[in-house]
């Protein structure tokens, strides 16, 4: 099910910089939420050259300002205050610099160590690791948050505490490259969500979203029914 809130900051009329459906970024995103095995090592590597490549120039290319949405997806998307979050695809925290004064603790990782080094370490312990294998434990985060980030749904399951929310966040909305519907991401987590065996059936746990825009930006987050 999901909740469509008006969104609080109308859209501008800007055209959006670039455009992100014919990126190809696009379509690593679609495959990396619906196909596990599209993720290879090779394909991990070849991302995070790209982006260490545009880590110099991404505080100039993506202001902060596109990610203040984050604030309102906290407040208006229901994520309880406090409990730990796990940013994954942190880059150089401009959603961090938000996340860590709503959450208790966040640990910002991203796979590319070029980004990460622009993540000022006031913000949030960093991890270099890979979102699709992440070092920590099952259920470990009350809080996921993926801004402009691939969605890896079996690992992202893997990690969210039951009563854990998914924030999904996309600066220039459809227009950006990582792109996912709140439909799609439902889709991609409902794959990977275990069967749960009752007396009379067995029945596969759907999610929850509330979504809503900010300026250019779209937002959604999920947790399970
Ligand atoms: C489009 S950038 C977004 C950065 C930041 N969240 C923002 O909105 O400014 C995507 C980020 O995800 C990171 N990333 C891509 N694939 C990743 C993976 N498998 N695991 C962790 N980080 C990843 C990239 O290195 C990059 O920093």
């Amino acid at each position: 099910m999901i909740t469509e809130l008006p969104p609080v900051v109308p859209s501008s009329s800007e055209s959006p910089y670039i455009d992100g459906a014919a990126h190809p970024m696009r379509a690593v995103t679609t495959e990396a939420a619906f196909q596990e095995t599209s993720w290879t090592t090779q394909r991990a590597k070849h991302v995070a050259d790209f982006f260490g490549e545009m880590a110099p120039v991404w505080n100039q290319r993506i202001s902060p300002e596109e990610l203040d949405g984050i604030l309102d997806a906290l407040e208006r998307g229901g994520v309880p205050k406090g409990g730990r979050c796990l940013e994954i695809g942190a880059g150089t925290g401009h959603a961090t610099r938000h996340l860590r004064h709503w959450c208790e603790s966040v640990i910002a990782i991203d796979i590319s160590e070029e980004m990460l080094r622009r993540l000022d370490p006031a913000f949030a312990p960093r991890v270099l690791a890979d979102g699709s294998r992440l070092p920590f434990p099952d259920a470990i985060a009350d809080v996921i948050a993926l801004a402009n980030m691939f969605l890896f749904p079996a690992e992202v399951i893997r990690l969210l505490a039951p009563n854990g929310r998914i924030i999904w966040y996309n600066g220039i909305g459809e227009h950006t490259p990582i792109h996912l519907s709140t439909e799609e991401i439902i889709q991609a987590l409902d794959q990977h969500s275990p069967k749960i065996a009752t007396l009379a059936s067995s029945k596969t746990p759907t999610w929850q979203a509330i979504a809503s825009r900010w300026s250019q930006a779209t937002w959604c987050v999920l947790r399970r029914t």
